[in-house]
């Protein structure tokens, strides 16, 4: 069965083919970065109106590269939520006259689900494992038992992981998206030069959130200070230091989870992914395997909401043509007292 997965929640316009779930054909993936860089972020408006225009040829070229016709398609899969509602319109607008004119399902994906399925298409996992999702838009800590089955222990109280990222490259000057700026740049600073706080909630429902509010603010009032004459610093130690301090957060409640849960697999997504210090970190040691998909998979792409829409498909969950968006994260189960049961 060949799915073909549109995914359009923010600024990626990408389009997959993916064969039973598992096998890539073929995907493109159009990035609209230097649209939203003058601006230090995502402008939903211009987002939409990208998409809009690319929308068409992302998909011809994706089916000219697999080397396939709009009658090979057996189903549509698309993001629905959460994302940014003017982006995801598109998508699932296309989505839909695909589906009608083909004569094919049409199905609709949740983007997070779809994030923490991605590793699918690459490695051999078995359930239960924990997902940490980082990027611009998602700070996730999760316990994954299925497909469609997934707990959301923790998330972020107020910015993303990667936007913590990208605000400091900013008061850096260092460009958009900054992520990779500064993790080139802590590779020649001391991640020891400035002690940055690691902002966690220890207790309660949210015992596996994390803060970056803190931490941001923490940055700023430090930039007052490098401007007083005769302080040194660089900004390659400004980098090492909120980077440690940054990854060090999500990993903290991560570890929680591994104790609390004795999950031992973890899968990393989003772009933070490609953070060098998170990937140091996490490398396998002992019981823990972590499993990192190749970047192409952990950022947003078409080819993960085809793999998990396949599942979706042959369980019978496709939807009907009046369907439409949610821009906000829902439906997630959150557990009761703050920890989650032990999977037998
Ligand atoms: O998943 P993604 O491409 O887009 C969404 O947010 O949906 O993630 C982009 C985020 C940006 O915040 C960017 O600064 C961050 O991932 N990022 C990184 C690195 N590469 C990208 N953050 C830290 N280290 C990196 N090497
Ligand atoms: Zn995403």
């Amino acid at each position: 069965m060949t799915i073909l997965g549109v995914e359009t929640s923010c600024d990626e316009c990408s389009i997959a083919l993916v064969e039973d779930g598992r096998r890539l054909i073929a995907q493109q993936i159009a990035s609209q970065i230097e649209f939203h860089a003058p601006y230090s972020g995502v402008v939903p408006e211009i987002a939409s109106r990208k998409h809009t225009e690319w929308i068409l040829d992302v998909y011809n070229r994706t089916l000219d590269d697999a080397g396939a016709t709009p009658a090979d398609v057996d189903g549509v899969a698309v993001t629905t939520r959460p994302g940014l509602s003017g982006s995801l319109v598109v998508g699932l607008s296309f989505a839909k006259a695909l589906a009608l004119g083909l004569g094919v399902p049409i199905v609709g994906v949740n983007h997070i689900l779809a994030h923490l399925y991605a590793p699918h298409l690459e490695f051999e996992i078995d359930y239960p494992y924990l997902g940490l999702l980082v990027s611009g838009g998602h700070t996730l800590i999760c316990l994954v038992r299925g497909v469609e089955d997934i707990e959301v222990l923790g998330t972020t109280v107020d910015d993303a992981c990667g936007e913590a990222f990208d605000k400091v490259a900013k008061f850096l000057d260092l460009g958009y998206p900054g992520g990779v700026v500064i993790d080139r740049l802590a590779r020649s600073g001391d991640p020891r030069a400035f002690s940055f706080p690691v902002s966690t909630v220890k207790t309660g429902p949210g015992r596996y959130d994390v803060s970056y509010s803190g931490l941001k603010t923490a940055v700023a009032n430090q930039m007052e200070q490098f401007r007083t004459p005769g302080y040194e610093a660089t900004n390659e130690n400004i980098a090492a230091s909120f980077q440690k301090a940054a990854i060090e957060t999500v990993l903290t409640q991560l570890e929680r989870a591994v104790a609390d849960t004795g999950v031992t697999t973890i899968v990393v997504g989003g772009g933070v992914a490609a953070n060098s210090y998170l990937r140091e970190r996490l490398s396998d040691r002992g019981v823990l395997r972590a499993v990192f998909p190749s970047m192409e998979l952990c950022t947003d792409n078409g080819a993960m909401i085809a793999g998990i829409g396949y599942h979706l498909l042959r369980n019978g969950g496709g939807d009907d043509l009046s369907i439409g968006v949610s821009a906000r994260v829902e439906g997630y189960r959150r557990p009761r007292g703050g920890r989650p049961p032990r999977p037998a």
